[in-house]
């Protein structure tokens, strides 16, 4: 089992960072190879709306996305951080997202062969305030994303009220919960898909 986490804050030591390692330590315990991808050390260009990708299928900006490309199709299970910055994904996940545009027409306007959809898709997240619709934003952008790579959307912490540094370091259950999907992953374990209605939890 191969488990890919892509974080996607600015800050290191963050609270989506130290979410997405315990998950991760719980995936190395229950046998998975993990690799962790950390944007904020990625030069990724924005997507540049050329649309070679819809001939090809393929992105023409030559950057440190053309790796992380064959991880998205290579793993078995994608979790990926971030915290909401204004209601949405963070901008390092943001353009990453947006990137997967050229696999999202390799799929979708070209129709090739694509890996999925056994693989699973798991949505982490940290946020300082507690309102409704707080994570309203960054689950569709996630099942959007999911739906690009062909992962089916399997399961996503949300966690409100962190918001200093180590503020998730507090949330004991929250980590364990996170440790425990992790291991489940990595054990092979499908999960239901996540189901956006309602939209705000
Ligand atoms: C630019 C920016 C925008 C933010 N926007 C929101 C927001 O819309 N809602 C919210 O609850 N918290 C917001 N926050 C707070 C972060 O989500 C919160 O501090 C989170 O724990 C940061 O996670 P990290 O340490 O992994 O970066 C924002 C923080 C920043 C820096």
């Amino acid at each position: 089992m191969n488990i890919l986490g892509i974080w996607g804050s600015p800050r290191r030591g963050g609270n989506s960072e130290v979410l997405l390692d315990a998950f991760l330590k719980g995936a190395a315990e229950g046998g998975a190879e993990i690799e962790r991808v950390a944007l904020r050390e990625l030069k990724i260009s924005p997507c540049l709306e050329i649309y070679h990708c819809f001939k090809e299928g393929t992105c023409p900006i030559k950057d440190d996305m053309l790796p992380l490309y064959d991880k998205l199709l290579a793993a078995d299970v994608v979790v990926l951080a971030t915290p909401i910055f204004f209601y949405g994904v963070s901008a390092q996940a943001k353009i990453m997202i947006d990137r997967t545009q050229a696999l999202w027409a390799r799929r979708y306007v070209l129709k090739r062969d694509f890996p999925g959809p056994e693989r699973q898709g798991v949505l982490l997240c940290a946020a300082a305030t507690h309102g409704r619709l707080l994570f309203v934003g960054a689950r569709l952008t996630a099942k959007y994303f999911f739906d690009a790579i062909n992962v089916t959307y399997a399961a996503e912490i949300l966690v409100r009220g962190v918001d200093e540094k180590g503020a998730m370091l507090e949330k004991t259950d929250v980590l364990e919960a996170a440790g425990n999907l992790g291991r489940r992953l990595a054990r092979g374990e499908k999960l239901p898909p996540v189901h956006l209605s309602p939209l705000a939890v």
